[in-house]
């Protein structure tokens, strides 16, 4: 088995983004491309999530910076925020960090994201231009894990992809891009759900095995066929007394087990995690790089 390693490609392509950064913008003396993110409420994951984008945003040159508001800003309020962040031309993408309290429709706020700047492809403009293979911002996860199986040169062409779960973020956008006449791509994907007959049984014919489902644990030795690639999206935060921040991060993969059948597998953390995040400094390099035309 060989970890597919999301920490070590995210590193190299921050790398190759910074050497971008300082040849296309600072040597000329232009403003670095600026990430924005709106982050309502303290849920503890997002503040993390957000947290690690700021980081991410300062290791490459970026400029970045954090719109804070509180759990119980009106929706109006937040569509007011969206119109200000569409509207400054300093800021070349920005996101909506999800969930939203229950009050606010995610769909609402999203639609009103310039799709030009929404940079975590979440924009119904930006989600039909990747159906249609058209140039666009991909979701960030799914971005992530197409580069993750192209660094490693796994062959995506006529496999057997199984992707476990829907979510508009992760397996939906996944199972499109995987299944498009591109590289990678060309796989013939099957998507499964919590309503899904088999699953074991169909989990078990991959070739190349996605699970995105949220639920700890959920992929045991027997859905996994030998030598297949497993991508394990699944991030759980399990309590612990062995480390510094109390808990210790699980992926949804029984991964001692799985680890001794399959060929590939990402690690939890490690693996998909630092991959989504470089993918949306990728969006954020190639929105500021549409400004400079
Ligand atoms: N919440 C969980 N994943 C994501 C993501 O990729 N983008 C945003 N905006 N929110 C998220």
């Amino acid at each position: 088995m060989k970890l597919l390693d999301g920490k070590l490609i995210a590193d190299q392509i921050r790398t190759e983004i910074a050497l971008e950064v300082k040849e296309l913008f600072l040597d000329k003396g232009l403003d670095p491309p600026h990430l924005a993110a709106v982050l309502v409420g303290e849920d503890p994951a997002s503040m993390t999530y957000v947290a690690a984008k700021e980081k991410a945003c300062s290791e490459v040159g970026f400029v970045s910076s954090v719109y804070r508001y509180p759990s119980n800003i009106s929706g109006e309020k937040l569509l007011e925020v969206i119109d200000f962040l569409n509207a400054d031309h300093e800021i070349n993408g920005f996101i909506v960090q999800l969930p939203l309290p229950a009050h606010i429709d995610e769909h609402v706020i999203i639609e009103r994201i310039d799709p030009l700047k929404d940079v975590d492809g979440f924009h119904p403009v930006n989600i039909g231009k990747m159906v249609l293979n058209l140039p666009c911002f991909l979701p960030a996860t799914p971005y992530g894990i197409i580069t993750l199986l192209e660094r490693y040169k796994i062959e995506t062409a006529g496999k057997n992809v199984v992707v476990l779960g829907r979510s508009h973020i992760v397996g939906t956008p996944v199972s499109i891009l995987l299944s498009r006449k591109s590289d990678p791509g060309n796989a013939t994907v099957t998507l499964c759900h919590s309503l899904s007959q088999n699953l074991t049984d169909i989990a078990a014919r991959a070739d190349i095995l996605i699970v995105a489902m949220g639920k700890q644990g959920f992929v045991t030795a027997d859905m996994v066929k030998k030598d297949a690639v497993v991508v394990d999206v699944g991030v759980h935060r399990i309590p612990s007394t062995e480390t510094k921040s109390g808990f210790r991060l699980k992926g949804d993969v029984d991964f001692e087990r799985v680890s001794r059948k399959c060929s590939y597998i990402t690690p939890v953390p490690g693996g998909v995690g630092p991959m989504t995040i470089v993918s949306l400094l990728q969006n954020t390099l190639l929105a500021a790089k549409k400004n400079l035309i």
